[in-house]
This record gives C-alpha cells, structure tokens and sequence, in this order.
C-alpha cells in the first residue's frame, strides 16, 4: 500500500497538468454548439482510461451524446465495481463573474478553479488516478473495474437507462460506486445515502398577440408578466408550504431517529447565512434547514424572462412571459405524478386573461441507499483511510437520477462518495475542486479497491 501511496504523491503536478487538458475540453451538454466538445471529451477519456491501463475500452454513440464504457477484468473471482461519472459540464455564464477563464483550470489557494473541476470531470479523474495507481505499479488490481462515463448527466441523462437495459451482461458487477457529490464540510469526509428527485418544468405565457406600446394599451390588457409573477407567487404560502394539491401525498415523513441523527450533525444555520450572504434564511416552517435541504421537496423558479430586459428603458406591454421551474423531490414522491400536479394546478389558476402552456423539461426519481451494506462499510473504511478522520452520514439535495435505474435495471445498489465541497460553486461561476480531496479522494479510492474484497466476499 505504501508504495501506491507514494506514486500518488509522486505524481501529483503531472495529475494536475492532465486534469487541465480534461477540465480544458468545454463538453457542455445542453448546448446544441458544443455538440463535438462533448465528442472530443469523450474521445480524450477513452484514450485516457486506454493509456492508463484499461483493456476493453469503447464509446458508444446514442441519440444524445456519447457513453465512455472501459473495463479492467483480470481480478479472476474478486468482485467487480462499476464506477459511473459524467464528463459533461454546465454552461458557464454568467462568464464575466469568472475570477479565471472558466475552461483554464487555475489554482488559487488550495483549490483548482474550472468549469468541471467538482462536477464531475475532477471527481472522475480521482477514479483514473487510482486506478492507474494500481496498473503502473502492480499491473494489476484487487477488483475487477468497469466504468461508465456518460455526457447527459447534466440535461437528465435521457440515453443511459436504454444503455443499461440494452447491455446488462457487459455491466454485470457487483456495487456501483458515483463519485459526483460533497463531503459534508472540509475535512469532514462522508457518505451520502440519500438524493432528491426532480421535475423540471416550463410555463409560457401569451397574452396580446404582439409588443404594445404601455401606455396605449396599459389598462386594457393583464400584462403577462404580471400574470406569471401572480402564479409564482401562490405557489408557496406564508408558511413556505407548496400549494399544490397532491403535492405532498407520498411524501415519506422524517423519521425520529433520522432528525435526531440531522440534529447531532455539526451545523450552524447563522455560518450558513454568512456564507451565503443573506441576511435570514428561508424555507417551510416546521423543519431545520438540514431537513429543508435534505428530506423535504421544495419548489424554485430557475429563471424568468419576457419584455424588455436590455440597458435603459423601453415602454412595453409585452405579449409573452416564460418561466422555468423545478422541484425537488424526496421518497417516495415520482416525477411524473407531481409533473402532472403541477401542470393541472397552473392551468386551473392561471387567469383567463392569458393563453398558458406547461411543458415538462425532464425529471429523475429520488434516491435512498442502505447505508449497512458491505459496499458502504468498505467505502467507511477506505474513507477513514484516505482523510485520517471517520466519515458521517449524510443525505444532499441535489439530484443523480441514474442512481435508482442503476438498481431498477441492474438490480445494484449504489455507494455515493463524494470528494466536492458544500460550497465548491457546482453549476456557478468559480466552480473550484480543494485539492486536499483530489490528493485525499485518490488515497480513498486507492484504499476502496483494496479494501473491497474483504467486505463483498465472492
Ligand atoms: N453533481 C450533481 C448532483 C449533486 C449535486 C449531488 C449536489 C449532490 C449534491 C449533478 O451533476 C447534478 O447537478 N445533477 C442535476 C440533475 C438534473 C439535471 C437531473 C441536478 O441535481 O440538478
Ligand atoms: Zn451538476
């Protein structure tokens, strides 16, 4: 063990400079634009995974964009481990927030800043790491590995569940292990057992069937933005309670022992506040904000457009107004049922004044992972290994729908060991990585191979 320990920090700047070439790749997948940045970032993870060692290297083209499958099997009778990651990124703007260029990965402090760096292209590369750990020094590894690295992760990952179900034998393992979620806080690894689901939705509104001039027409016609904002006002009450019926009927309550276990967590909801920089948070009564975050739905307008939005001033009625909505979800709450809630609910209180259309962007499933199994209590060990500390158990509030097709289709259970950060800036400007857990996240892995025969016995 030692000596892998040693090449790892042997080798840390040259692990650098290669993150940078994959981090330099902007394989952003929801824009039509980047269409063959995704393509080439694709081709460099498998020409990647081929160098470090990986022996059935292969990528698979879909309707969407493209799925790196790579394969290490000489572990004969040892147990398989298929990792997933997603090499696929967000967009970056608002770009001129960026501290450094957003595709050039530069280190300030203890931290890698670059789009990716967290999600998910640094964590997938912890992954690389460890495994090139092995092959180069022994030529071999305790575990057999499969990986599975797909680019839509960010746009829903509408592609990978018929990937699964059309290659269930070449997929066969044993444990899925995801690394594309957060430690708890710096220097406090953990394990996550619980994701929330989502149901991303659209409203567009139309009201007069062009522009008009405001003070024509001001007074005659309900202005669609004013419609809009009525609608995504009521949708929460004073109680920060979603007011859509139905809407909570499967939620599954917080269980005593799991609030105690939340309560027990070391938090304080004022750093919290500075962090984020508002003065008081908010969200339903009746629930600490570990439980707002963790085990609650709730409900966000991700953005609102419509009129005149350009510099100075231009008297407009417009004719449109759009809003994009999301909701978290939690067990046993499904994605289609509340997408049809919620469409049913807009339509019924959406003034007579406006023409409405609801349209259903994406979703995924909720997520819950037994924290007893022998993969977890290997990921425990190795984790211990890895950050000198014990890690705790946590649930998030972001979404990897993946993870309950993985069990569905598979029939696996999956470890969530993330190597990120609270406040590591996903899906922001400044996205960084702290590079204790790149180095701290390699040790990790290292010690989970090694560490996996002996808890999944063959
Ligand atoms: N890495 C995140 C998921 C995540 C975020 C896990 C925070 C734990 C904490 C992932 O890349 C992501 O952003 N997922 C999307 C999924 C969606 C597009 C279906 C999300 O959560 O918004
Ligand atoms: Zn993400």
């Amino acid at each position: 063990m030692q000596d892998l320990l040693n090449y790892l920090e042997i080798n840390k700047n040259r692990f650098l400079n290669e993150l940078k070439e994959f981090i330099a790749i902007p394989s952003i997948s929801t824009n039509p634009e980047n269409k063959e940045d995704v393509q080439k970032c694709a081709n460099w993870a498998s020409d990647h995974l081929k160098n470090i060692g990986m022996t059935d290297v292969r990528i698979f083209q879909t309707e969407g964009h493209p799925i790196v499958y790579a394969e290490w099997s000489g572990a004969k009778g040892k147990p398989t481990v298929l990792i997933y990651g997603h090499y696929d990124v967000q967009p970056v703007d608002p770009v001129e927030l960026w501290e450094s260029p957003p595709f050039e990965a530069t280190i300030r402090g203890d931290n890698i800043y670059a789009r990716g760096t967290a999600d998910d292209k640094g964590q997938v590369f912890i992954h690389f790491k460890a495994i090139e750990t092995y092959l180069k020094n022994y030529g071999s590894l305790p575990v057999n590995i499969k990986m599975i690295l797909e680019g839509e992760e960010e746009v829903g990952s509408v592609n990978l569940p018929k990937f699964l179900k059309e290659n269930k034998e070449l997929l066969k393992a044993d444990l899925i292990v995801v690394s594309d979620s957060s430690m708890f806080a710096k220097g406090v690894p953990s394990i996550c057992y619980g994701l929330r689901g989502l149901c991303y939705m659209q409203i567009d509104l139309v009201g007069p069937k062009s522009d008009l001039h405001s003070g024509s027409f001001g007074g005659s016609v309900h202005n669609p933005i004013q419609a809009l904002a009525e609608i995504i006002a009521s949708l929460h009450d004073k109680n920060g309670k979603i007011t859509i019926p139905g809407f909570y009927d499967d939620v599954l309550p917080l269980t005593k022992k799991e609030r105690e276990a939340f309560k027990k967590l070391p938090w304080s909801d004022k750093k919290y506040a500075k962090e984020l920089g508002v003065r008081e948070l908010y969200g339903e009564k009746g629930y600490t904000t570990l439980e707002r975050l963790w085990a609650r739905p709730t409900l966000e307008c991700n953005g609102i457009w419509g009129g005149f939005t350009g510099e100075g001033a231009k008297t407009v009625l417009p004719s449109k107004a759009s809003a994009k909505i999301s909701m978290r979800l939690v067990p046993h709450q499904k994605s289609a049922k509340i997408a049809k809630l919620f469409e049913r609910h807009i339509k019924k209180i959406a003034p007579k004044t406006v023409q409405v259309t609801v349209r259903n962007l994406h979703g995924g499933e909720p997520a819950i992972t037994p924290i007893d199994s022998p993969g977890v209590q290997a990921a425990v060990a190795a984790l211990e290994k890895g950050f000198n500390k014990k890690p705790l158990y946590q649930r998030e509030g972001g979404s990897i729908p993946i993870v309950v097709e993985f069990k569905k289709i598979l029939g696996l259970d999956t470890v969530l060991l993330g190597f990120g950060l609270p406040d590591e800036n996903a899906h922001a400007p400044n996205e960084f990585l702290n590079l204790d857990n790149f180095y701290g996240g390699m040790r990790t892995v290292v010690h989970l191979f090694n560490e996996l025969p002996n808890y999944l016995k063959k």
